[in-house]
């Protein structure tokens, strides 16, 4: 058993970084500034996206992208129920109200179930690609064109995923990133929507500054003015340079990072092939699968211990793990507001109680995944249920 205890995520922080947000803070530019301006031109080179408005989260993407397409009270965005709750919490900030709709067994709200979910009042739908791999895109796209409402992605898990051989942060009318600590690529806290739609851009750069006329720091520099005008009342989600110091590099090494996880979800599908209590998490056709996380589902019907006393038995072999997510519509609040019931979300509640993320990030050296692996393959051995059918072979072998 290892010594010491192996977290399920922690970030990679390389010394370009630290020497990056040092210069930052000798610089005097502590806030937004041009280290702002430049990650978010590397990040539309490195998605090729014609506008990126760099934030302080993922979430202030996704409050202020639907804040720009002007979604207020009586409108309804649709969202999985698989996700975080900040997927829907900006919609109720908004004064909107979030329909929340079943997932499939590969983990993804499916275009049907959307097509389902769609009234005269839909205004966005904001699919989440789960886990670091994109959803059924292209369906979600057709469909929502069709009735001519925006798609609007949650890309947090998704920096440097590929779907239809295109990076993420182009295919919906905006995209959301997260650069929160164990994401794909980190700056501390952090996100970047990215659209190709020129009005949307202006709007959202406009809402994520206190919808100021102009960037607060042009004021301030040689080329800027002091005058500045407020044209909607907007919000502070300005992402700083010290930020962005991190950023700047964390980029320049997200294909690397992305590689290692890939490298380490195959050893992951490969030790845990032949043991029909671990199901690996899907890959889907036409994409890449980044890795933020790893999620199994662990068959508690077949071993003698539920989803809990797995991570308790992971735990005390001083390995984390965690749950990707308890479904948004178990919720007090989602469930009290509008009156979820369970049998709305009979995949999600199936899902749900066999979800267990394995650590899985770019800083695990080979032993840690082996760690992983041995650790994983003894709870399972151990408490595995004896079936019928290996009871038969025990008793056919005389035992
Ligand atoms: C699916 C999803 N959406 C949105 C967010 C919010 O991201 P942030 O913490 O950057 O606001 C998260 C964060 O974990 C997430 O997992």
């Amino acid at each position: 058993m290892r010594n010491s205890f192996l977290p399920y995520s922690l970030p990679f922080v390389g010394e370009e970084e630290i020497a990056e947000v040092v210069d930052s803070l000798r610089s005097g530019w502590v806030t937004t500034g041009p280290k702002v301006k430049h990650f978010e031109d590397a990040f539309a080179a490195y998605v090729g996206a014609r506008h990126t408005i760099a934030v302080n989260s993922c979430t202030a993407a996704l409050h202020t992208s639907l804040a720009a397409l002007g979604i207020g009270p009586g409108d309804e965005v649709i969202v999985p129920t698989l996700t975080f709750c900040a997927t829907a919490n900006v919609v109720i900030h908004l004064g909107a109200t979030p329909v929340i709709v079943d997932v499939d067994q590969d983990f993804y709200m499916s275009a049907e179930a959307v097509c389902r979910a769609i009234t005269p009042r839909t205004r966005a739908i904001i699919p989440v690609h789960y886990a670091g791999q994109a959803c059924s895109l292209r369906e979600i796209l057709v469909l929502a064109g069709s009735h001519g409402i925006p798609v609007v992605e949650d890309a947090a898990h998704a920096a440097g995923a590929e779907y239809e051989g295109r990076k993420i942060g182009t295919h919906g009318r905006a995209v959301c990133f997260s650069f929160y600590a164990i994401k794909n690529m980190t700056t501390g806290e952090g996100g970047m929507v990215t659209t190709n739609d020129d009005a949307l851009a202006e709007r959202i750069r406009l809402l994520s500054l206190h919808g100021m006329s102009r960037d607060a720091w042009k004021r301030y520099s040689e080329a800027g003015s002091w005058y500045y005008e407020v044209l909607e009342p907007g919000y502070k989600y300005n992402m700083t340079d010290i930020q962005a110091s991190l950023g700047i590099h964390q980029l320049r090494r997200l294909d690397g990072f992305i590689e290692r996880r890939q490298q380490i979800a195959r050893m992951y599908d490969e030790a845990f092939s032949d043991l029909p209590e671990i199901v690996s998490p899907p890959r889907l056709p036409g994409r890449t699968h980044t890795y933020h996380l790893y999620p199994i589902r662990l068959r508690s019907g077949l071993l003698q211990l539920s989803r809990s006393e797995f991570i308790e038995e992971l735990r005390r072999r001083h390995i984390g793990a965690s749950v990707h997510f308890i479904p948004l519509h178990r919720h007090p609040f989602y469930r009290n507001r509008f009156g979820y019931k369970a049998e709305q979300f009979p995949v999600a509640e199936e899902l749900y109680p066999e979800l267990v993320s394995l650590p899985l990030y770019p800083k695990m050296s080979d032993k840690d995944a082996e760690d992983v692996i041995g650790a994983v393959r003894e709870i399972v051995l151990n408490r595995r249920r004896i079936t019928s059918r290996a009871r038969v072979a025990q008793i056919e072998g005389g035992m």
